[in-house]
């Protein structure tokens, strides 16, 4: 092949998108079955991962009591970190390696859940820490093979991280959150089950359900797949490969379903109608997004959480300020939405009408799609007691450049932006998310 050929193939899209289906468990009591699905796997040896917060909490003690009676042999590591770093993930990775375990059972959020699908991946192919971290913050080397089997439980509804081969860590020295992705990462059985929500926090609730409405909204406007590059062989494609036709149907339901039932679940926990819908919705945002990508609104997020100063959320036990993921996601969504509404005015649209907006303003002024989308989030966020704004969780105008450079490098997410996000675009959407009411 000619350099000349070599160029025109660089230049050429792609044409193909791949599913990676989620092996997925939906149902009030599975996370009861978890020892009988490692029975049946000829599984005898497992890692229980979760947070300390979790440690006594009904979700842990049925899994226990599932593995006990099923005598699969066991130990418990509950010292993940919530919002996961660099220095947690090693913690956990060292444990992971010294026990000989065939499998990991994750019960937790997705900080619980991305930390074991790093304990698994160092466990099964043990390489430098950087080396699988997504370019150009790591190698972005891909995973070599298959790893070993991992069961997630989530208890949030949620990140969708029992469907998506993503994991996500604070670099603790960088200030800037990075991830870990690959398809092999997915876990092998998700066990998705509304019992284990019941007692999450308000904040957390209303955190996790936005980004769940975030994940569903970025996939489905997101750059489409036959506008990258085509990849130099199939196994180069990415896991976020744009949004696509199959990602669409996921997350078009999932924006039906948070827009139906997450202020319900938020205002009452007894409610389980609505919130069975909210961890389905979650599950089904991420089989959306965890082949179609996020973009701005993630991308931007992963500063603004690692550059947390000493907000510590109500209702939240840590001992280390934090800002709740769906917070860090959401707060900057609106001002990206009216941002990228021009690129795919019809889908801002579409997703608008699904979260119950008025359209008959627009009438043919199609390009008010995106601040008629911003308006209906910002609606939601008032019903969900979210604070008002990056300036109401401890940023300022002065914060504005490093958390433009925070998000320069997170190209994974960045680059399926539908319209271009330069420096200076980054600048105007962080000044705009410092307030919205
Ligand atoms: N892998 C992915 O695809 C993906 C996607 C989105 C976000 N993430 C990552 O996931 C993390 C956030 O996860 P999260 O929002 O699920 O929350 P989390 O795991 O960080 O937990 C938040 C808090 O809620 C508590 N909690 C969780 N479930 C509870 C329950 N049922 N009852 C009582 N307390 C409960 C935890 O102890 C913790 O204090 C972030 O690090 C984020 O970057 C990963």
């Amino acid at each position: 092949m000619s350099i000349f050929e070599i160029e025109i193939r660089k230049m050429e899209k792609d044409y193909a998108i791949q599913m990676g289906s989620s092996n997925l468990r939906f149902g009030p009591g599975v996370t009861r079955e978890v020892g009988m699905d490692l029975v049946d796997m000829a599984i005898k040896r497992v890692l229980l991962m979760t947070d300390a917060n979790l440690s006594d909490s009904f979700p842990v003690q049925t899994a226990i009591e599932s593995l006990t009676k099923n005598g699969i042999e066991f130990e418990v590591f509950n010292k993940v970190r919530v919002e996961p770093t660099d220095i947690s993930f090693k913690e956990a990775i060292a444990v992971a390696q010294e026990g000989e375990y065939e499998a990991f059972v994750a019960v937790g959020g997705g900080s619980t859940i991305d930390t074991a699908k790093a304990a698994n991946l160092y466990v099964s192919y043990p390489n430098d820490f950087l080396a699988y971290v997504n370019a150009p913050i790591g190698q972005g080397k891909p995973v070599p093979g298959p790893v070993k089997p991992l069961i997630a439980i989530p208890t949030t509804a949620g990140t969708g991280s029992e469907t998506t081969g993503v994991s996500i860590f604070d670099l603790t020295d960088r200030h800037v959150k990075t991830g870990i992705a690959h398809r092999y990462l997915k876990p092998t059985l998700a066990l998705v089950d509304p019992e284990n929500t019941r007692t999450m926090p308000p904040v957390v609730a209303a955190s996790s359900g936005l980004d769940v409405l975030c994940h569903a909204l970025e996939s489905y406007t997101a750059k489409p797949f036959n506008q990258r590059p085509l990849p130099e062989r199939p196994i180069l494609r990415p896991a976020y490969q744009g949004s696509n036709p199959i990602s669409d149907i996921w997350s078009l339901r999932a924006i039906e379903l948070v827009s139906q039932y997450l202020i319900r679940a938020y205002q009452d926990p007894d409610d389980m109608e609505a919130r069975s819908n909210m961890i389905l919705a979650s599950s089904m945002a991420g089989m959306g997004f965890g082949n179609a990508g996020v973009h701005l609104c993630h991308g931007m997020s992963y500063p603004v959480s690692g550059m947390v100063r000493d907000f510590y959320p109500d209702g939240i036990k840590t001992d280390h300020p934090l800002i709740p993921h769906g917070m860090s996601v959401v707060l900057n969504a609106p001002a990206v939405f009216r941002f990228t509404g021009s690129a795919c005015p019809d889908r801002h649209l579409n997703a608008a009408k699904l979260m119950g907006a008025n359209t008959s303003s627009i009438g043919d002024e199609i390009e008010d799609a995106g601040p008629l989308l911003a308006n209906e989030l910002i609606k939601i966020m008032q019903a969900l007691d979210v604070p008002n704004g990056l300036s109401a969780i401890g940023f300022t105008e002065a914060d504005i450049p490093a958390l433009v450079e925070g998000t320069l490098p997170q190209h994974r997410v960045t680059k399926l932006s539908p319209r271009e996000a330069k420096a200076d675009d980054l600048a105007i959407l962080f000044k705009d998310a410092m307030q919205w009411w």
